[in-house]
C-alpha cells in the first residue's frame, strides 16, 4: 500500500496542450498499453562545482512520446526541465557557503530535484508532487541516485503548506489556467521573505502574462534568468516589498481599499483605479493628500504614504464620483 494519499493528476487537471508540445505523436497513435516496453531511462552527466567530479543522473519514467496517454504528466520528462538544470548548474554553489532549504513543486520523475540535491550539499532538498503514482516512481528515482532528498506529497489547492523555504523550484507546471493561482498560493505561503521561486516555463496553453499577473497581484518581483527558445525561459520570483492597503476616498464618501506598493508612482495608482475600480482615465483624475495634489511621476513613499493612509480622489471638474 502506498504511503501517499490516492490522488490522480488526470482527475484534477488536463494535460499540457499537445499542440504546443514537442510531440512526436501528435495524433496520440502510440498507446502505452500497446507498447511492450513503455519505460525509458533518462541519463545525463553533469559536472559538479568545486571539483566534486561528475554526477551521472539516471531517472526512469515513461517514454516522452507517450506523455499524452499517461494518467499523470509526472510519469515522464518535459522539456522545461532541461532549462531548469542548465540554470541550476550556473548558480553559485559552494560546499561551505550556499545552502538552502529547498523544495520542488511538481517534481515528476525528479530530473531537477535530484540534481538540486547534489548541488545543495549543505542544505536540504524536498521533492514534492500531488500524484500518487508519480510519487512512488519518484521515491525509486531518488534511491536510484543515492538518496539525499526527502519526497513528500503536496497537492496545490489541497494540502496546507506547513513551513517556509529559501528556494522553491518548479518546471513545466504552467499548463492549466485555473491551477496557476493555486500554485502561487503555495509559493506565497511557502517562500521565506528572502527566498527565491525559480520557474522554468514551457509554452503551453497558458500565456506567461497570466503568470506575471498572478505574481504581481501578490506583490512579487521577478527577473528572467535563463533564456530558452521562443519565450521559454527560467524566471526567478521574489517576494517584493509586499502590497500595502491604502484608502482612496471619493467626493461622495465612497472608500476604495487599494493594494499598492509604496514605491508605485501616483500615475500607476491612477491606472490601477481605472483598471480595478473602473474610475475615469488617469488624465482626468486628481489625487490629493493633506490638500496637496499628488504629481504623477512621484512615488507614494515620497509623499509619506504608508499602509492605511487615506488619499482623496477628485475629477478635474471637481465633481468626483
Ligand atoms: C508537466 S509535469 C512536469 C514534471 C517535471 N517538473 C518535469 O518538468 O519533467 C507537471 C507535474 O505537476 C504535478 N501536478 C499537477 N497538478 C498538481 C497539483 N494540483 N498538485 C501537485 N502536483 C501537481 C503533476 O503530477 C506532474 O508531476
Amino acid at each position: 500500500m502506498s504511503k501517499f494519499e490516492k490522488w490522480i493528476e488526470a482527475d484534477h487537471t488536463s494535460k499540457p496542450d499537445s499542440e504546443e508540445l514537442d510531440d512526436t505523436d501528435p495524433e496520440g497513435i502510440s498507446n502505452l498499453f500497446l507498447d511492450t516496453d513503455p519505460l525509458d531511462t533518462f541519463e545525463r552527466t553533469y559536472t559538479l562545482p568545486e571539483g566534486r567530479g561528475e554526477f551521472t543522473m539516471s531517472v526512469v519514467g515513461h517514454k516522452q512520446e507517450n506523455g499524452q496517454t499517461l494518467s499523470s504528466t509526472g510519469l515522464t520528462l518535459w522539456r522545461a526541465a532541461e532549462y531548469m538544470n542548465s540554470y541550476l548548474l550556473k548558480r553559485p554553489w559552494s560546499s561551505t557557503g550556499e545552502s538552502y532549504n529547498a523544495m520542488e513543486l511538481g517534481s515528476g520523475i525528479g530530473f531537477n530535484g535530484i540534481l538540486l540535491s547534489k548541488l545543495n550539499v549543505n542544505g536540504s532538498t524536498t521533492l514534492t508532487d500531488g500524484d500518487t503514482d508519480t510519487l512512488e516512481n519518484l521515491v525509486e528515482n531518488v534511491e536510484r541516485n543515492g538518496g539525499g532528498c526527502e519526497v513528500k506529497q503536496l497537492r496545490w489547492g489541497v494540502d496546507k503548506v506547513e513551513r517556509v523555504w529559501d528556494m522553491i523550484i518548479a518546471s513545466d507546471v504552467i499548463y492549466v489556467p485555473n491551477v496557476v493561482p493555486l500554485l502561487f498560493d503555495v509559493v506565497t505561503a511557502g517562500l521565506s521573505e528572502v527566498g527565491v521561486f525559480v520557474l522554468a516555463y514551457a509554452r503551453r496553453n497558458v500565456k506567461f502574462e497570466m503568470v506575471l499577473e498572478e505574481a504581481e497581484k501578490r506583490g512579487m518581483v521577478w527577473s528572467k534568468e535563463e533564456t530558452g527558445v521562443d519565450g521559454e525561459n527560467v524566471w526567478v520570483f521574489r517576494k517584493g516589498e509586499g502590497l500595502s492597503e491604502i484608502i482612496v476616498k471619493t467626493r461622495t464618501g465612497r472608500e476604495i481599499r487599494l493594494g499598492v506598493k509604496l514605491s508605485d508612482t501616483v500615475l500607476k495608482v491612477k491606472n490601477k483605479l481605472g483598471a480595478v475600480e473602473g474610475l475615469v482615465l488617469p488624465d482626468k483624475q486628481i489625487l490629493l493628500m493633506k490638500g496637496v495634489t499628488l504629481e504623477n511621476e512621484k512615488t507614494l513613499d515620497q509623499y509619506g504614504v504608508v499602509k492605511g493612509t487615506t488619499i482623496f480622489y477628485r475629477l478635474q471638474d471637481h465633481t468626483g464620483n
